[in-house]
C-alpha cells in the first residue's frame, strides 16, 4: 500500500468502535504492509454515557461523535494500539484531547504526536498557546516534586 504512495506517508485512522482484536490486528497489519503510522482514534458511533438528554441526542441523529465523549476510549485504544506496534512505529494520538493534562496521558501512552480537532474549534486559535503553557507548567511542577 505504502509503495503506491510513493513518498507520501499513509497512515491508517482507527475507529474507536471496533472490538480490542479487531484494532490488535489492524495496528498489526499496518506495521506488516509498511505503512507509515496509525492515528487513534477517529470518531465514535456510541451513544453510552453521554448526559445530553436522549431525546436531543436522539434529534441529532446519526453521525460521528467528538470531544470529550471519546476520551477515554481514544486513550485506552491508544495503549492498545501502542503495546501492538514496535516502539519506533509511528502513533498519532487524536479524540477528546482537552487540556494540557490530556496531551500528557497521550504523551505518556506513547503518542508521537497529538492532534486536537474539537477543542481547537470551541477554544479558538490560542488553545495551541494554553496546551503548550499547561504542559510546561506540568513538566516543571513534576521536575520540583
Ligand atoms: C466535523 C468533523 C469533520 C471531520 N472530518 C474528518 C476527516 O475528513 N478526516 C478524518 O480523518 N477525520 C475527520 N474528523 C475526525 C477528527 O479528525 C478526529 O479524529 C475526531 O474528531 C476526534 O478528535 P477530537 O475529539 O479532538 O475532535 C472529523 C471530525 C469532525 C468533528
Amino acid at each position: 500500500m505504502q509503495d503506491a504512495a510513493g513518498r507520501t506517508p499513509l497512515l491508517v485512522k482507527i475507529a474507536p468502535d471496533l472490538p480490542d482484536d479487531e484494532i490488535a490486528a489492524i495496528a498489526q497489519m499496518a506495521v506488516e504492509t509498511g505503512l507509515s503510522g496509525i492515528i487513534v482514534t477517529n470518531t465514535t458511533i456510541s451513544r453510552d454515557g453521554l448526559i445530553t438528554d436522549p431525546t436531543v441526542v436522539e434529534a441529532a441523529g446519526e453521525g460521528g461523535l467528538s470531544g470529550a465523549p471519546l476520551k477515554a476510549r481514544a486513550l485506552e485504544v491508544l495503549r492498545l494500539v501502542r503495546a501492538t506496534v514496535p516502539a519506533a512505529f509511528t502513533v498519532i494520538a487524536v479524540g477528546g484531547v482537552e487540556t494540557a493534562q490530556d496531551v500528557r496521558e497521550r504523551l505518556d501512552a506513547g503518542a508521537d504526536l497529538v492532534q486536537g480537532y474539537t477543542a481547537f474549534l470551541y477554544r479558538g486559535p490560542f488553545w495551541a498557546r494554553q496546551i503548550n503553557r499547561g504542559l510546561l507548567a506540568l513538566t516543571a511542577g513534576a521536575a520540583r516534586a
